[in-house]
């Protein structure tokens, strides 16, 4: 059955390397236009995933359709459908730049792509470039020629595997211009990062992996709401009011663990403490961590 709905449908996809389940069951979907971020710590699977999305590194069990194309078995659709900018640089030195877009356009069937390579050069700052050889540019520039490579035959979905890892402030700034240009343009963006500030500030949805699975997805607003709760570790010189009890966490120690939905709370906390007499010796506001946050909102059922 052909499905045409989502962009990307990840269904069941588990993956084993020997002993290590690198991919366990992972299924989600992503919408045609979304800006989508997965993320996860080092060794989640994210990369193991995504050469699964590309066809490559074929899952254990599971199936992905790209656009509606399986890619086991709809491989060439799927692939077409489908622009991956890769974790690892990955270049012939010897090519120049103009060269390598050309290789790339010929691998997906396509002659005569030099006024869409001239304009991919232009956006991404690579025009006075393009008849340099890849080994001669630093490494921010062939970040730039990957992402090129990856939007040659104009795919619809484009998943970018960390591609700020190690890129100075410039290009990550232009980096995310030019793929929110692409988004805006109807593409569907799927970032994969550890950094939560710039899933934050460019995606609509997160998820995260960890040890191989999906252990959280959920719209960016509600993340942020959840994320703005903060712990409150406070050592006190007598017990705590019965006012606050409602919003003890936990007790270590000689200390009591508060919640608070955001940091403005606090001082209602001290204010109610004051009126008990109750004096602080110490105090200690945590944020919550993401995956915590992710976890609860998990088993709460918020997602
Ligand atoms: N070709 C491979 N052979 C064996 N183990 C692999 C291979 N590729 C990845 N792994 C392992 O699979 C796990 C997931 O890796 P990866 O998908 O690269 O995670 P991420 O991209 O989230 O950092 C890691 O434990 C990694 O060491
Ligand atoms: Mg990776």
């Amino acid at each position: 059955m052909v499905s045409m709905s989502q962009a990307i449908e990840i269904q069941a996809v588990s993956k084993r390397y020997g002993q290590l389940q690198a991919l366990d069951q992972v299924s989600f979907t992503v919408a045609p236009g979304e800006f989508f971020a997965l993320l996860g710590p080092n060794g989640a699977g994210k990369t193991t995933l995504i050469s699964a999305m590309a066809g490559l590194g074929r899952p254990d069990s599971g199936s992905i359709r790209i656009m509606g194309h399986d890619v086991q078995r709809d491989f060439r659709q799927a692939r077409m459908a489908l622009g991956v900018v890769p974790q690892e640089l990955v270049f012939d030195p010897f090519l120049s730049v103009r060269e390598t877009l050309r290789f790339q356009s010929g691998y997906f069937g396509l002659s005569g792509n030099d006024a869409w390579i001239d304009e991919l050069l232009f956006k991404l700052g690579l025009s006075d470039k393009a008849h340099s050889n890849m080994r001669a540019l630093s490494g921010g520039m062939k970040r730039r020629v990957m992402v090129a490579q990856a939007l040659v035959h104009r795919p619809p979905v484009i998943v970018l595997d960390e591609p700020t890892a190690g890129v100075d402030v410039e290009l990550r700034q232009s980096l995310w211009a030019f793929v929110q240009e692409l988004n805006r343009a109807g593409h569907t963006i799927v970032l994969t990062t550890h950094y939560l500030e710039e899933a934050e500030a460019l995606c609509s949805r997160i998820a995260m992996m960890k040890k191989g699975r999906l252990i959280a997805l959920e719209s960016k607003d509600k993340l942020l709401a959840h994320s703005a709760r903060r712990e409150v570790a406070l050592k006190l010189s007598a017990a705590l009011p019965a006012a606050l009890a409602a919003r003890v966490l936990r007790e270590e120690e000689q200390r009591v663990v508060l919640e608070l939905a955001d940091l403005s709370e606090l001082e209602g906390v001290l204010a109610a403490l004051r009126e008990a007499g109750v004096e602080v010796r110490e105090l200690n506001v945590v944020e919550a961590d993401l995956e915590s946050v992710f976890v609860k909102m998990m088993n709460g059922g918020a997602a």
